[in-house]
């Protein structure tokens, strides 16, 4: 059973990983030269904790090999997962020119009898016109299979998913590919194309609307004194609301919430369907990530002559990634006020410097990055800066305003620490 993943970004690589640990033998495909020497190498070019050993071993296995010729990638196999990326245009929809391209060379160079599987979140309709890109009669079918892994813990959402949506109107395709997930023991959807498409869509909409809709909870706590923590406990332990996704802070950011929110509202706009709730998610979040800076300055007045560290750049933690992460909001927020900026982060330092590069000061440590500081952000619960402890802020910083974004310290030692703090929905 050869497999073939076209497209070595998250959701490519861990999956050409997995399928090889369990037991296929996967080529990943992708057109970037650089990115395939390096992984060909062995090393990872993804930040997720596990995946650069299982990728090696499993290299060292032979069953795992990576190319950028699309004949040796399509030519041989039985099933193809499309995995490339599915970018905001300018206008929010989604652009689905890399999609396409796979597409046209899979019906170039797959031998026929393939079961094309699509990975990347695409808008529904896409599968059925991709499907118009293979002759009929090459044998070429086409299955909607999306992904619901996480950043930073793609493996275990992988072996442990809690769903397989296996989406298409070609029942024997669908037969063949759920024949692959058997070995994962996990549950598989059986539903149409259309459907399966959609349920990636809704299923990241839900979960973002759930983010927003308690972080507005969480403003209204502040005002009226009630604690967004036990309003969430309280909450959660309702099973019908579920006690995951109600943590409150500076907003959703990553990859897929922000893109795919916004794509669902411009497709509704193409089919004539107002998604009123989710255009108040949008903005909500939007709203949310500058709640710390506004704070800072109804304390401060004014950041001129005043600096500032920020502690975690990633948008959550274990991973590098920065994509939409409310640290970005929050940084040119910060510049636009004139402040001088510090920054901490186990990961993301790299990516960080790329945009902006010497505009900000890279500390090794927590303790570096608020040295001399009158502000600090915690924007990213990282292991590392939760376990910061709160008498360093009071110790090392001029003015000990301490801004946190996830809620990781408790506001009463924070208080006693002697720390003037400021938390997201709970009693100052
Ligand atoms: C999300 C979904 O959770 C995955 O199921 C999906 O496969 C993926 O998008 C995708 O479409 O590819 P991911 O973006 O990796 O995964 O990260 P999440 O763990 O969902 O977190 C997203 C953002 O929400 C983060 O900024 C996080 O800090 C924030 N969040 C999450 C909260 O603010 N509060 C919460 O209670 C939970």
């Amino acid at each position: 059973m050869n497999i073939t993943v076209a497209g070595t970004g998250y959701v490519g690589l861990v999956t050409g990983v997995c399928f090889a640990e369990a037991g296929y033998t996967v080529t990943c495909f992708d057109t970037d030269t650089e990115k395939i020497n390096t992984l060909s190498a062995g090393i990872s070019t993804i930040y997720e904790p596990g995946l650069e050993e299982m990728l090696v071993q499993n290299m060292d296995a032979k069953r795992l090999r990576f190319t950028v010729s699309p004949a040796e990638a399509y030519s041989g196999a039985d099933f193809i997962f499309i995995a490339v990326g599915t970018p905001e245009r300018e206008d929010g929809s989604a652009n689905l020119d890399f999609v396409e391209s796979v597409a046209r060379e899979i019906a170039e160079h797959a031998r026929g009898k393939t079961v094309v599987a699509v990975k990347s979140t695409v808008p529904v309709g896409t599968n059925r016109k991709l499907a118009g890109f293979f002759n009929p009669r090459s044998g070429i079918s086409i299955v909607s299979n999306p992904e619901f892994l996480r950043e930073g813990s793609g493996i275990a959402d992988t072996f442990q998913a809690e769903r397989i949506v296996i989406g298409t109107d070609d029942k024997a395709a669908g037969d063949k590919l759920a024949g692959i997930y058997r070995r994962f023991g996990v549950p598989i959807l059986r539903t149409g194309l259309k459907s399966a498409e959609m349920i990636k869509y809704a299923s990241n909409a839900f979960l973002a609307a759930k983010i927003s809709l308690v972080n507005e909870i969480a403003n209204f706590c502040e005002v009226t004194g009630a604690d967004i923590e036990e309003v969430a406990l309280g909450m959660g332990m309702d099973s019908r609301i579920g006690s995951q996704f109600l943590r409150a802070g500076i907003g959703y950011g990553g990859s897929c919430f922000p893109k795919d929110t916004k794509a669902l509202v411009k497709l509704g706009e193409e089919w004539g369907c107002d998604f009123s709730i989710l255009k108040s998610v949008i903005e909500v979040n939007s709203r949310q990530k500058q709640k710390l800076v506004n704070a800072a300055i109804g304390i401060a007045g004014s950041f001129k002559g005043k600096r500032a560290a920020v502690l975690g750049l990633s948008f959550k933690p274990f991973t590098d990634d920065i994509r939409e992460a409310p640290a970005l909001e929050v940084i040119r927020q910060l510049l636009d006020e004139g402040a001088d900026i510090s920054v901490y982060d186990p990961a993301a330092m790299g990516k960080m410097r790329e945009i902006y590069g010497d505009q900000l000061y890279y500390a090794e440590t927590p303790e570096e990055a608020v040295k001399g500081a009158d502000f600090a952000f915690v924007l990213t619960e990282w292991p590392e800066i939760t376990a910061f402890p709160l008498e360093k802020y009071r110790l090392f910083m001029r003015q000990p305003v301490l801004l946190d974004g996830r809620n990781c310290y408790s506001a009463e030692a924070a208080e006693k620490a002697g720390l003037t703090y400021v938390s997201i929905g709970r009693k100052a």
